[in-house]
């Protein structure tokens, strides 16, 4: 992919906490064409940890879409998108794509990703973790999935919460391979 050339992400948001990188992304990727996915979990933790209406956030997206719309074109590996995100990443999700179970149109749309050897990059954030977490985490990593941890740095010497998000979006967006001024690179 050139720099500078448009792409078609599909973005997704699940109930994890940390809502506001998917928003963070979203807004970042507004030159792109993007369509949105978010869980029924999500809406609720939307609300809890952000000031963002549901409406907001429609607008920051090219299309949206509900978790239960299974039948629309973003559920075929046919749908020409260049890469998909999922942040934040529940240990739900994470766990059903890593087991190809397709139960909403996120997790089919990953399982999309990785049949036709597209980029997908999952955030996960949650701590401690557990072994069966790890293990899948491994599996999406030996299929083909970049994880993503949310997992801020403080090389960077933030001096907000806003370039913590910004450090987690502005790596999502080296995996997309997308310029961007989200964080300083180590010198
Ligand atoms: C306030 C709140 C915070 C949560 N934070 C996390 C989290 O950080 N990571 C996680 O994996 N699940 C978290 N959960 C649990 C998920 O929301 C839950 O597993 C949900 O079923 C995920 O559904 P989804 O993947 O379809 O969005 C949280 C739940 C609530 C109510």
């Amino acid at each position: 992919m050139e720099n500078g050339e448009e792409m078609k992400i599909v973005v997704a948001i699940t109930g994890a906490s940390g809502i506001i990188y998917g928003v963070r992304l979203l807004k970042e990727l507004k030159e792109h064409e993007t369509y949105l996915i978010i869980s029924k979990e999500a809406k609720k933790l939307l609300k809890h940890e952000t000031n963002y209406s549901m409406d907001a956030l429609k607008e920051m997206a090219t299309e949206f879409y509900n978790e239960d719309e299974i039948e629309s074109k973003l559920a075929s590996g046919s749908f020409p998108c260049d890469a998909m995100v999922v942040a934040p990443c529940s240990l739900k999700t994470l766990s059903a794509i890593a087991n190809g179970f397709a139960f909403n149109l996120i997790t089919r749309a990953a399982i999309c990703c990785l049949k036709e050897g597209k980029k997908l990059i999952v955030v996960p954030r949650e701590t401690p973790l557990d072994l069966i977490t790890l293990e899948n985490m491994v599996k999406l990593r030996q299929a083909g999935a970049v994880i993503l941890a949310a997992m801020p740095a403080f090389y960077i010497k933030p001096s907000s919460v806003e370039d913590l998000i910004d450090f987690i979006v502005g790596k999502i967006m080296d995996q997309l391979g997308i310029e961007h001024e989200l964080y300083e690179r180590w010198k």
